[in-house]
């Protein structure tokens, strides 16, 4: 398994696209705004493969003032709950705390809420809907016991 960051508009980039379509939007059937795919330029791009395969991914959006907000997070189906989701996101917020970003957000659905206070994102707020879907805004401070990169990330 290789976890590294993609460039936007190259091939790996158009795989994260199939996969975040297939499970992220034709379930709601929902295309993207041409806002959002304004933004994708801008955004950081991050994968897992398998065997050359993008079986996860996971977009970030610099907020400024060094937090930045998670988005768009997405595991193969087949491989869901086997340890992929945890391993992406620790090693996103490991790489983005390296480079000094000390808080993390993003609105996760709510059948995502137990997946992100796992990796010890709190609730801030009420619910909202977003994409036709119950969602929560979580919030991560970079904390004492992050783990990065396979490596405890001290504060
Ligand atoms: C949500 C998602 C990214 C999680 O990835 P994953 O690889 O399935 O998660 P992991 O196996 O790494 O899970 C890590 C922990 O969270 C738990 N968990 C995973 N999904 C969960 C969920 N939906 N609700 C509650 N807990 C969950 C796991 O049981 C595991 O707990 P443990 O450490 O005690 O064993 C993935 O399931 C997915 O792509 N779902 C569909 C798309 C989606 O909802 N994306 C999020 C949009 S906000």
């Amino acid at each position: 398994m290789e976890f590294s960051e993609v460039t936007f508009g190259s091939p790996d980039y158009e795989h994260t696209l199939s996969l975040r379509k297939r499970i992220l939007r034709d379930p709601l059937r929902l295309e993207w705004s041409e806002e959002e795919k304004a933004w994708e330029a801008r955004e950081r791009h991050f994968v897992l493969r398998e065997e050359g395969r993008v079986i996860g991914c996971v977009v970030a959006r610099d907020l400024g003032e060094n937090v930045f907000k998670l988005r768009q997070m997405a595991v193969e189906p087949k491989r869901q709950k086997a340890g992929l989701g945890r391993v992406l996101l620790e090693r996103v917020e490991g790489l983005l705390i390296g480079e000094g970003v000390t808080g993390f957000e993003l609105n996760a659905r709510d059948l995502a809420v137990g997946f992100y206070e796992k990796l010890g994102y709190q609730r801030v707020g009420d619910e909202f809907v977003e994409v036709s879907i119950p969602h929560w805004k979580m919030e991560k401070v970079a904390g004492d016991r992050l783990v990065g990169g396979g490596q405890e990330m001290a504060r």
